[in-house]
């Protein structure tokens, strides 16, 4: 796997890659990188191929008083990780590079980044949207992949490309989970041994919702039981509330596909999950 630090040396290795006729394939992370990433890298795996990660912290996508400063930083781990599963370039990005002084861009995507975590965490969608353009245009990839975990960021992300017209596939995967079922995450190294057994009350609370309400039970009761749950075994909610799955638009109409999503602290980590609203949930 290569290693690469500088645009020109990206740029040159992509062409390499286009010169062999390979398409690209980008997976954007910023680091920290586990079994979830993994599946994402592992999806990203064609024949005809060349898989592109990128690890960035960036610092554009958190607000004052987030975790920008302690978010864990394992380089050597992931590199090591990513060359194990078939990564064929791994572009890491000096912050200079990303944004050099002077910079003054900044991406708004209305409607679906404004709700959820868009309202608790203002400027976040804006500086997701902002950093994977430039990771896309960096690259040039002609597909990425991003985890359903982050259900919210993958429809901004969506909107983005169809509204300017990249002309990028973007492709979900399906989160990746633990085996009591906490969706994997970089921040889940956060939560001490307490913290960690009763955060499983988050996958499990929204899937004790959703099959609720898709057989039809009162979506606001199940709700408010839903978050009186995550109280009891000690969460602080953010939200827990329904979504259309496509515009994440909140109170969908009746016949669009729904979208259960949670966000909920437990101690000062904070977590987030969803879930589908289906027959078979
Ligand atoms: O999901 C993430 O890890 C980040 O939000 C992303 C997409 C890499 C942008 O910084």
């Amino acid at each position: 796997m290569r290693h690469v630090r500088d645009l020109q040396a990206l740029r040159d290795a992509v062409a390499e890659f286009r010169a062999d006729g390979a398409a690209i394939a980008l997976v954007p992370t910023m680091g920290a990188l586990h079994a979830g990433h993994m599946a994402l890298v592992e999806a990203a795996r064609r024949p005809g191929t060349r898989v592109i990660a990128s690890i960035f912290v960036n610092p554009k996508q958190f607000g004052p008083g987030e975790d920008l400063d302690r978010y864990p930083r394992r380089e050597a781990a992931d590199a090591r990780l990513l060359a194990e599963h078939g990564c064929d370039l791994l572009w890491m990005p000096p912050v200079e590079t990303m944004y050099p002084a002077g910079f003054a861009t900044s991406i708004g995507v209305s409607g679906v980044s404004e709700s959820f975590d868009g309202a608790a965490r203002p400027g976040h969608f804006d500086g997701v949207a902002t950093v994977v353009t430039k990771l896309f245009n960096q690259t040039g990839a002609d597909v990425a992949y991003f985890g359903e975990k982050d259900f919210q960021q993958l429809a901004v992300i969506r909107r983005v490309v169809a509204d300017l017209d990249m002309g990028i596939e973007i492709v979900g995967v399906p989160t990746q989970r633990d085996d009591d079922g906490l969706a994997l995450s970089s921040r889940n190294i956060y939560l001490d041994a307490e913290q960690r057994a009763r955060a499983v009350a988050l996958p499990r609370a929204l899937g004790v919702a959703a099959r609720a309400i898709a057989r039809g039970d009162d979506a606001d009761a199940v709700l408010a039981e839903a978050r009186a749950t995550l109280i009891a075994a000690g969460f602080a909610v953010d939200y827990v509330d329904l979504a259309d799955a496509g515009t994440l638009a909140p109170a969908p109409a009746a016949g669009r596909p729904r979208r259960l999503l949670a966000a909920a602290r437990m101690g000062t980590t904070r977590l987030i999950d969803n879930i589908a609203i289906e027959a078979n949930s």
